[in-house]
């Protein structure tokens, strides 16, 4: 099995195993053998980590927890066709990027590949618990039925809120809002990175966004709390805004001037820090 370096794919055993931060796995090891990483976006080591018993890729198209980041051109093609080369089935976790979040249905129509395995939850169903493995026929026949169930699978209540939120993403022009407003709001941060010299580099596509400070984020999350803003963090320098599908040009310019506040708070703050 071969994950990426910097992958996130959840906190249960088999998804832990391909999670590539240390610091999540630490507490329960041992997990899964044979896992490898290897470099994201790097398709020369990915190549070399493969052999004959390698029986699959997994990764995130754009990498969520470990801070918005973005496959580089090429790349998801190249992994595609490396997989197809080799006979290896290639998985993408959209669970954080899937369904809309970047301005397209999946994060990897933004570089037309096509994944064997696809994973999905988050947003499915607009909040309430739901997450959906899809894979073709031939890939499923490999389990027979009931041997992959659980208590709340195929809840009511949670698949009627799943239907209602694929018919508002494809009816109600959500795709499209994510992404014609996330870009609104990537310009927006752009030029505060231009009149904000805290900010490293503004990143991400649609609604998933990234902002890398050069500095450590917590004072500014706590501020946004203060301002009406909740906002999430990626590591220790990196602002992740993953903002609701719904959200209006009108309402990204309200958060963008609390965060020209914000930036200048924290501009103020380091100022005092050094001086
Ligand atoms: C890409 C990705 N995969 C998997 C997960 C795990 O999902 P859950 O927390 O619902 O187990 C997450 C959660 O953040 C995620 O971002």
């Amino acid at each position: 099995m071969i994950a990426m370096n910097g992958s996130y794919h959840g906190k249960s055993l088999g998804s832990l195993s391909v999670t590539f931060n240390p610091k999540y796995r630490k507490a329960f090891m041992p997990l899964v053998e044979k896992v490898a990483f290897s470099p994201f976006g790097d398709i020369a080591s990915l190549r070399e980590k493969i052999d004959s018993d390698t029986a699959f890729v997994i990764m995130e198209p754009i990498q969520g927890e470990s801070g918005i980041n973005v496959s580089p051109p090429g790349f998801l093609q190249d992994v595609r066709k490396l997989c197809d080369e080799r006979g290896i089935l290639l998985i993408f976790d959209e669970i954080q990027a899937g369904l809309g979040r970047t301005g397209k249905m999946w994060a990897c129509d933004h570089w037309n590949t096509t994944p064997d395995i696809i994973c999905l939850a988050k947003g499915i169903a607009g909040g309430v618990p739901m997450s959906a493995t899809l894979t073709r026929p031939d890939i499923l026949a490999a389990m027979s039925k009931g041997e992959h169930s659980s208590t709340f699978g195929g809840n009511p209540l949670s698949c009627a809120a799943g239907i209602a939120t694929i018919q508002a993403l494809t009816q109600d022009g959500l795709v499209d809002n994510a992404a014609k407003v996330g870009k609104f709001f990537m310009d927006g941060l752009e030029k505060l990175k231009e009149k904000h010299s805290i900010i490293r580099e503004v990143r991400g596509k649609g609604m998933m966004i990234g902002v890398e400070m050069k500095f450590e984020v917590k004072d500014i999350l706590m501020d946004g709390i203060q301002e009406g803003v909740l906002l999430l963090y990626s590591g220790r320098n990196i602002l992740r805004f993953l903002p609701p599908l719904v959200m209006t040009e009108v309402e990204i310019t309200k958060v963008l001037e609390i965060l020209d506040k914000l930036f200048t708070k924290e501009s103020e703050r380091r100022k005092n820090v050094q001086g």
